[in-house]
């Protein structure tokens, strides 16, 4: 069978940091409780002409200069904090990547979860045609509202990956496991800016997803845990993949107690980015280790509501060459900081609804939200 998978990953954020410690400050909360116990540093907080498309462009943006076009037949564009009902997020991005009209654009939904329903679409599209490559794209705004338990784990950000047959980056094993069920723990309604969230269920909706994955991979045939090299995991605050792991080591019986050490370094700083979030820790993972050649990984993707999905992929060799490695680095350090004040500020300003204004000029990014004009969102090629 043709080996298909990642050929290439590229993560952008948000023009904005906020410091977790100067929020646990103005909450009067021990900063402890933000760094250590949920295990965040900062997040990232987007500018009035950022959202979802300027993000998901810029990833793909990177990608696409490294890798061209060629083939690309779809774009598969996955987010849970659109920025419209019917047209997809993807049909922006399409025009502001200069994509032929020949591509396909289409948006995917299922909270923290569609990025890795895109990833598996764009796999069996490849596999029906290797010619065939698919841009995936997953970009959120993570939004709770101001004081609340969700506040330190907001952030946004974006992956894009290149799905291809003899990839670079990681072939994709066709063998996953799947766990579906109807869990009121996260949602966010058609009137609501921020999300509504049972926190205490999430958590366990969210360990009982994995435990109800891994089985059901096992059953499919998938590798024993012996035979995964590395974990990584949905992230909505690091501290969780660490919590998913020691639960998933005490469910199959690996060694008691042990700790995930790799694969945190972005997500502690980006913040939640809903979708992006396991591609994240994904890129951290490859680029904090060289030698993963050949090694294998287990994957957990969650999405509250809710969906979970474990898979796993073999690295590449040559994996270590494919990408710059302190692209995301250099991305996170070159944020702007806000203080407690002005983060507050921006975060009171709902979205722009469809109700026509002109969005003042804050990102450096390549793409920005111009604003609504005749009830239609623009966006702008800044680069
Ligand atoms: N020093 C060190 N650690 C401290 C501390 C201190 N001073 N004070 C508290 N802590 C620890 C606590 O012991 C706790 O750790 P353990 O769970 O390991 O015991 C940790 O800090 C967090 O403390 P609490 O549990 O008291 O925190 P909380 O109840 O205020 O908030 C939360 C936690 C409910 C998860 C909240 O952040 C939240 O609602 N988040 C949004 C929902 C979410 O992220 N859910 C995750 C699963 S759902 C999912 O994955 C989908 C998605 O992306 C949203």
């Amino acid at each position: 069978m043709t080996a298909v998978g990642i050929h290439d990953l590229a993560i952008a954020t948000a023009h904005h940091v906020v410091g977790l410690a100067d929020l646990a400050a103005r909450r009067d909360v021990d900063p402890g409780k933000y760094l250590v116990g949920l295990g965040q540093e900062s997040m990232s907080f987007p500018a009035e002409d950022e959202d979802v498309v300027t993000m998901g462009a810029a990833a793909a943006r990177t990608l696409l200069h490294r890798t061209g076009a060629d083939g690309v037949r779809w774009l598969l564009f996955a987010t849970e904090s659109g920025v419209d009902q019917s047209k997809s997020a993807a049909v922006y991005a399409h025009r502001l990547l200069g994509l032929p009209p020949s591509v396909r654009a289409v948006e995917l939904k299922q909270a923290c979860y569609g990025g890795t329903a895109a990833l598996q679409t764009a796999l069996g599209i490849v596999h029906r045609d290797p010619a065939e490559r698919v841009l995936v794209i997953a970009a959120d705004v993570a939004r709770y509202a101001l004081h609340s338990p969700g506040e330190p784990t907001q952030g946004a950000g974006a992956a894009a990956m290149l799905v291809s047959a003899d990839p670079a980056l990681l072939e994709v094993e066709p063998v996953s496991g799947v766990a579906t069920a109807d869990v009121d723990d996260f949602w966010r309604p058609n009137d609501a800016s921020t999300a509504v969230v049972d926190g205490r269920l999430s958590v366990s909706a969210y360990l009982a997803a994995l435990k109800s994955a891994w089985d059901d991979h096992r059953a499919r045939g998938g590798a024993t845990a012996s035979e995964i090299d590395r974990f990584v995991y949905h992230q909505p605050f690091t501290r969780m993949a660490e919590k998913a792991h020691a639960a998933l080591a005490r469910h199959v019986g690996l060694p008691d107690g042990e700790r995930l050490g790799s694969g945190l370094e972005y997500n502690r700083r980006l913040g939640n980015t809903y979708t992006a979030s396991l591609y994240a820790a994904l890129a951290a993972l490859l680029d904090g280790d060289d030698a993963l050649a050949g090694r294998r990984i287990g994957l957990f993707s969650y999405g509250s509501g809710s969906v979970g999905e474990f898979f796993t992929g073999v690295v590449r060799p040559g994996y270590d060459a494919v990408r710059p490695r302190d692209e995301v680095t250099r991305a996170l350090a070159a944020r702007v900081p806000l203080s407690v004040d002005e983060y507050e500020r921006l975060h009171a300003a709902r979205p722009t609804g469809s109700a026509d204004a002109v969005t003042r000029r804050v990102t450096d990014g390549p793409y920005r939200f111009a604003g609504v004009r005749s009830r239609a969102r623009r966006y702008e090629n800044t680069a």
